[in-house]
């Protein structure tokens, strides 16, 4: 990837280029990164870039005519993006850094004082983006930031992929705190399972402390983020359904399929009357990977059972009920398993009634409210 930075003050990224993992990415060739000098394409004797902002209180503004030169001189892919880092542009997050780490070329413009021309960037300006809601003196920051977050995302910048894939935002959840040696530091002990060298629990950990984290800290990034890695235990999927449905094999199995792709451990059928079970089975027979029951009593005592532990069940299109990404909250922190219900909603300790999928023009297909509905809490965006 090639990024130029046309600045007023080339200076400014010196060290930032070559110092540490960009220093080295620069190095070795992985990113082609260079300052330009915007006076390189100043006006008249004194070199001027910029002027007065009209009807400004005495505040400067790059000429469009320098900032024009400039980018025809730097610009060697007429598909190049050019980016204006302002504080009125659109949030840069990890997704917006991975959608750039796209591209083949980038041209960041610095402003500095009160900006660019408006007109050149309504002509040239491909992106604006912020780093957030505070107000530096110029755009080399926000240059460097992007840079620094796009080059982590290049192979063989960061040592080991793991990192990349582990960091904060890359599965949508914040990073797990980090411990290094001395193992007791002013009396506090590093959690005792990182010094005890089984990976399976030590992952386990890491990730719960993650999820635990981004709900704590922000919420807000949960309705984005697949949880299915960050829970405690398995998730059953549970069907209360009738045998006479026509299409009921064929879309339970198509269910079963799409519970399995979003990690789902187990599909359980139960008939909404008791005496139809055996006529439910019958009507499974051709469905070995689901497993049936005479009763949502039984799914329950099944699941608990299984894990020993405490079954957190939540009945989707229950109504009134809590809105999804509530339900997702609960799911994290509840310590045992968890049921997700269509078509019945037990009396017992542990429901959570969860609504039903906004629509506006009318229900949804069975199979299509379940794969909505596991997108919700697994599927990541
Ligand atoms: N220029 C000045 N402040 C900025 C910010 N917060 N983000 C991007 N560019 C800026």
């Amino acid at each position: 990837m090639k990024v130029t930075v046309l600045t007023a003050f080339p200076e400014f990224l010196d060290s930032f280029l070559t110092t540490s993992i960009v220093g080295r990415a620069v190095e070795r060739g992985l990113i082609d990164v260079k300052a330009v000098n915007l006076r390189d394409f100043s006006e008249g004797n004194y070199h001027q870039i910029d002027d007065y902002s009209f009807g400004g209180k005495g505040g400067m503004t790059i000429m469009p005519q320098v900032l024009e030169r400039a980018l025809a001189s730097v610009r060697t892919n007429p598909e190049a993006k050019v980016l204006f880092p302002t504080p009125t542009g659109a949030v840069l997050t990890q997704d917006l850094v991975e959608s750039l780490a796209q591209e083949k070329e980038l041209i960041v413009i610095c402003g500095h004082y009160e900006g660019l021309d408006e007109r050149f960037v309504r002509e040239c300006v491909d992106l604006e983006y912020s780093i957030g809601d505070y107000v530096l003196t110029g755009g080399e920051i926000p240059a460097m930031t992007l840079i620094d977050a796009l080059s982590r995302l290049v192979p063989g910048v960061v040592g080991k992929e793991l990192s990349v894939t582990d960091d904060s935002f890359y599965n949508g959840m914040l990073d797990t705190p980090h411990y290094t040696r001395p193992a007791v530091w002013h009396g506090q002990e590093v959690p005792e399972v990182l010094t005890s060298g089984n990976d399976a629990q030590i992952e386990k950990y890491r990730k719960r402390t993650a999820a635990f984290l981004t709900l704590s800290r922000r919420p807000d990034l949960l309705s984005r983020a697949g949880v299915m890695d960050y829970l405690e235990d398995e998730v059953y999927l549970g069907l209360a359904v009738s045998p006479h449905e026509p299409t009921l094999a064929c879309d339970l199995a198509q269910i079963a399929e799409t519970a399995q792709a979003y990690g789902v451990a187990r599909v359980i059928a139960a008939p909404q009357q008791r005496e139809d079970f055996d006529a439910l089975r019958d009507a499974l027979s051709e469905c070995p990977e689901i497993k049936c029951v005479p009763s949502v009593r039984r799914m329950t005592e099944w699941a608990e059972r299984k894990k020993h532990a405490p079954l957190l069940v939540i009945a989707a299109e229950a109504q009134p009920g809590i809105p999804w990404l509530e339900a997702k909250r609960r799911m994290i922190e509840t310590s045992g398993p968890v049921l997700i219900l269509f078509g019945a909603q037990p009396q017992r300790e542990n429901v959570i009634a969860m609504r039903p999928q906004q629509t506006t023009g009318g229900e949804l297909p069975r199979t299509a409210l379940v794969a909505a509905t596991l997108d919700r809490f697994f599927g990541s965006r």
